[in-house]
């Protein structure tokens, strides 16, 4: 098939792992005989520097044209002073709403060749295999904000169709996997949270009778996350709660690095990006995980590009590539060298050819 893919790299390590994740798409369409072509555009810092803007209308124009969009990740110091005019994090927001993302899926899945990798202990996090359905294009993110000298306020509003529509995804997820949704709230403190639990309530009794539903409280979710996190299966939460809960589950499967995230809306129409940020600290060094944005591209070629074999052909490429201790700093192998992001993404590589 022919498929035509923007490229946002973005700032800090985004490049980094983009040029890997760019070269597994290659490394796919080679074996499998298709032809995509992949084009960069500014975006985030680096387009605030090159345009003033961190979503160029030559880019919204180029991501709205696409089969799919594959991002790095945006934000830094340079742009994240105080009083900043326009941050990069804004450009990220806006293309999110723009294409009408709403649904973000961040799986989350603990490899057995990493199980060392992880802070926690092996008898927790064996066998975790669980998908966060994060809302994305609400909540406080999309609020009105508002700032005088004394005091500011972000505003938290959602509709009724808004989490209608996100419990559907997550419900029909669930049909694919374990049956089982936890719907994670603040109920007992916030209006829009009870609407929140009312409305999935009717949705999954009306809808989605065959799928268990679990509410849970987003402090006590935060705990349990890692108390019997092999009991999740596929969780739905609002847009910030999502955006926490993630990062703490990154290290159930051993590093913020590894994770991967795919952001739907309706149709085929995609934005892919690891769920780690731009880590301006290590920027540069070659040493940034690419793990997060090659698995990103397996989603794309899965949800977007309804490529299953392949998506399924580039997971086994990194599993495989776990398997050989091929890991990255941030996967913590005490005692050996860390690899660099090349050889990371070459050990990917190398694998997809190999078996072509
Ligand atoms: C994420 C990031 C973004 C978010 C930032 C960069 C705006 O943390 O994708 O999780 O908060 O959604
Ligand atoms: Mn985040």
């Amino acid at each position: 098939m022919k498929a035509a893919i923007t490229v946002l790299p973005g700032d800090g390590i985004g490049p980094e792992v983009i040029v890997q994740a760019s070269a597994c798409l290659h490394g796919i369409a080679e074996r499998f005989h298709h032809e995509f072509t992949l084009t960069e555009f500014p975006f985030g810092g680096a387009a605030i520097d090159s345009h003033a803007d961190p979503l160029p209308d030559s880019t919204l124009k180029a991501c709205r044209e696409a089969d799919a969009i594959l991002l790095g990740a945006v934000g830094g110091p340079k742009w994240s002073v105080s009083q900043a005019p326009v941050r990069p994090e804004q450009g990220l927001l806006r293309l999110r709403r723009e294409l009408g993302a709403f649904a973000n899926l961040r799986p989350v899945a603990v490899h057995p060749a990493l199980v060392d990798a992880s802070t926690l202990k092996r008898e927790v996090i064996e066998g975790v295999d669980l998908v966060f359905v994060r809302e994305l294009t609400g909540g406080i993110y999309f609020g009105e904000k508002r700032r005088d000298a004394r005091s500011a306020s972000d505003l938290c509003t959602y509709t009724v169709a808004e989490v209608e529509r996100i419990v559907r995804v997550a419900a029909q997820l669930a049909r694919t996997r374990r049956r089982h949704l936890t719907s994670i709230d603040k109920s007992n403190v916030l209006e829009t949270s009870r609407l929140w639990r009312e409305v999935t309530e009717r949705v999954m009794a009306q809808e989605f009778p065959d799928i268990t539903l679990e509410h849970m409280l987003v402090d006590s979710a935060a705990m349990h996350l890692l108390r019997r996190p092999r009991d999740f299966d596929v969780l739905v939460t609002e847009n910030m709660f999502g955006d926490i809960l993630t990062d703490e589950a990154a290290m159930l499967a051993g590093s913020l690095g590894l994770l991967p995230s795919a952001s739907l809306g309706h149709g085929r129409h995609g934005i892919y990006e690891p769920v780690h940020g731009s880590a301006p600290d290590i920027a540069g060094r070659g040493i940034a995980n690419p793990y997060g944005a090659i698995l990103s591209a397996a989603m794309l070629l899965r949800h977007s590009l309804k490529l299953e074999a392949e998506a399924t052909a580039l997971e086994a490429a990194v599993h495989a590539a776990f398997e050989a201790g091929v890991r990255t700093a941030d996967m913590s192998c005490a005692g050996k060298s860390a690899a660099t992001t090349a050889a990371a993404g070459a050990a990917v590589l190398s694998t997809l050819r190999r078996r072509g």
